[in-house]
C-alpha cells in the first residue's frame, strides 16, 4: 500500500512474536499446543521486587521521571556494573530505556548514517538486522557455523571489517543458540577490535546470569579495558529477574553516546515507567540469591532437552553454555515427507509441519540467519518439555523418504 512508508518494506514483523501469537491462537481455538517459541522465563518476578513496585505506586512514584532513568536506578546500575563486571561507570554514562530492545534501537538510531555497516554474527537475535535497517545502516552478516559452536571467529571478524564498519554487535550468551564466549574466546575477538579503532562494540549482555556448569561470564570492556571508550554495554532486568513485562533495559558507555541516545528517547517515548524503574532498583540492589537457583533449574532443563533431541531421528543438538535456548539442526529431516504427505524442504517447512501435526511451536532457524535449524526456548516446565520432546521424536520417527 503506497500510504505506508518505504522504510517498512525493509523490515518484517518479529518472527518469534509471530510464532508465539500463532501458538496462542491455536490454543484458544482448543488445540493442544506446547509453545516453545517465547523468549521469557516461566518464573514469576520475585516478591520483593513486586512489593517495591506496589510501594512506588502507593507512594506516588507515578509521574514522569528523568527521560533516561531515575538517579536511584542509575546508581543501582553503576553498582551492578562494578560488583558483577568490574566496570566503573558514573551515572551520566548510564541510560535506561523501555527494555533492552529500546536501548539498542536508540543506540543505532543515534549513530548510524546511511551506508554505515554493522557487523552481526549469525545466528543473531532477530531484531538486530531490522533495527539496523530502520536506522538506515547496512547489516553485515557473518555466518558462525555449528562446527564453530556458533561463535564468531576472529579471522571472520577481521575479514568483515571495512572502513564503513561502525559497530559490531556481540551477544553472549546468545539468543538463539545459547553460545557464550569464554574469556579466551572473547579476548581473541577484542584483540581484532583493538587493531581497528574506528569500530565500536555493542555488547548485548541480556543473558549474563544464565550460564551453566561454572561457566564464567565476561563482557568485552572487562576483558579488554582499552575498548572501554568505544563500547556500549547493554543489559536489562527482563531475563535475570523474570521481568519481561516490566520493560526495563539499560546501557553504559561514553557520555556523548549516552546523551545522544537520550535525545532519541526524549522525542519518542520519554522515560520508561516510573513504577518499573522503582522495581528495577530493588531487583539490582536486593537479594540476588534466587538467580543461581533459577539458573540451576534452567541447566537441568537444558540437559533434558539436549539429550531428548539428540534421540530424535534426523536431529542433532549442540549443548550450549547459557541462555535458555537450544538451536538444533534439522538437516537430517530435509527431503523427507510427513505422514500426511507434506514434504520438508526447509526449516520453515519443518517448523510448520511440527506445529500442524504435533502441536509443538518452535521458531525456524531461517529467522535467525542460519538454516536448517530451529530454536527451542526451554524456559517452560519440565513436564511440558518432556512432552514436547516426545512429540518431536514421534514426528521425526514418522518421516518417510
Ligand atoms: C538477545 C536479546 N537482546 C535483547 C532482548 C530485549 O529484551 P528486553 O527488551 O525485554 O530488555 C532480548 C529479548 O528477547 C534478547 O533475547
Amino acid at each position: 500500500m503506497s500510504f505506508l512508508a518505504q522504510r517498512l518494506s525493509r523490515i518484517k514483523p518479529s518472527p518469534t512474536i509471530a510464532v508465539t501469537q500463532k501458538a496462542r491462537e491455536l490454543k484458544a481455538a482448543g488445540r493442544d499446543v506446547i509453545g516453545l517459541g517465547a523468549g521469557e522465563p516461566d518464573f514469576d518476578t520475585p516478591e520483593n521486587i513486586a512489593d517495591a513496585a506496589i510501594r512506588a505506586i502507593r507512594g506516588g512514584d507515578t509521574r514522569y521521571t528523568n527521560v533516561d532513568g531515575t538517579p536511584a536506578l542509575k546508581q543501582a546500575i553503576c553498582a551492578k556494573f562494578k560488583r558483577e563486571n568490574g566496570l566503573e561507570y558514573r551515572p551520566e554514562q548510564v541510560t535506561v530505556g523501555t527494555g533492552g530492545k529500546q536501548v539498542l534501537y536508540n543506540a543505532l538510531m543515534a549513530t548510524l548514517n546511511p551506508g554505515d555497516e554493522v557487523i552481526i554474527p549469525a545466528p543473531y537475535w532477530v531484531s538486530y538486522p531490522d533495527m539496523v535497517e530502520l536506522a538506515e545502516g547496512t547489516p553485515v552478516i557473518v555466518p558462525c557455523p555449528e562446527a564453530r559452536n556458533f561463535k564468531l571467529q576472529p579471522a571472520d571478524l577481521e575479514k568483515a571489517i571495512t572502513p564503513k564498519t561502525k559497530w559490531v554487535i556481540l551477544n553472549s550468551p546468545s539468543n538463539p543458540t545459547g553460545a557464550a564466549y569464554s574469556r579466551a574466546e572473547m579476548k581473541a575477538i577484542t584483540d581484532v577490535l583493538v587493531r581497528h579503532p574506528h569500530v565500536w562494540v555493542m555488547t548485548d549482555d541480556m543473558y549474563e546470569h544464565l550460564v551453566y556448569d561454572g561457566f564464567e561470564f565476561v563482557t568485552p570492556a572487562q576483558v579488554e579495558p582499552s575498548l572501554y571508550e568505544r563500547t556500549l554495554t547493554v543489559n536489562g532486568v527482563s531475563k535475570a529477574y523474570a521481568m519481561t513485562g516490566w520493560r526495563i533495559g539499560y546501557a553504559a558507555g561514553p557520555v556523548a553516546l549516552i546523551k545522544a541516545m537520550g535525545v532519541i528517547q526524549s522525542q519518542s517515548t520519554s522515560n520508561p515507567s516510573s513504577v518499573s524503574q522503582a522495581a528495577a532498583v530493588e531487583a539490582l540492589n536486593g537479594p540476588q540469591d534466587f538467580i543461581p537457583a533459577r539458573a540451576e533449574s534452567f541447566r537441568q532443563r537444558r540437559d533434558l532437552v539436549v539429550s531428548m533431541l539428540n534421540q530424535a531421528k534426523g536431529i542433532t543438538c549442540h549443548r550450549p553454555e547459557g541462555a535458555f535456548y537450544v538451536y538444533p539442526s534439522c538437516a537430517g529431516t530435509i527431503g523427507k515427507a510427513t505422514k500426511s504427505g507434506r514434504r520438508i524442504e526447509t526449516d520453515n517447512d519443518f517448523v510448520e509441519a511440527l506445529l500442524e501435526e504435533e502441536g509443538v511451536a518452535v521458531v525456524q532457524g531461517t529467522a535467525f540467519g542460519l538454516a536448517p535449524f530451529f530454536r527451542i526456548s526451554y524456559a517452560t516446565s519440565t513436564e511440558e518439555l518432556e512432552e514436547a520432546c516426545h512429540r518431536i521424536q514421534r514426528f521425526c520417527a514418522s518421516l518417510r523418504d
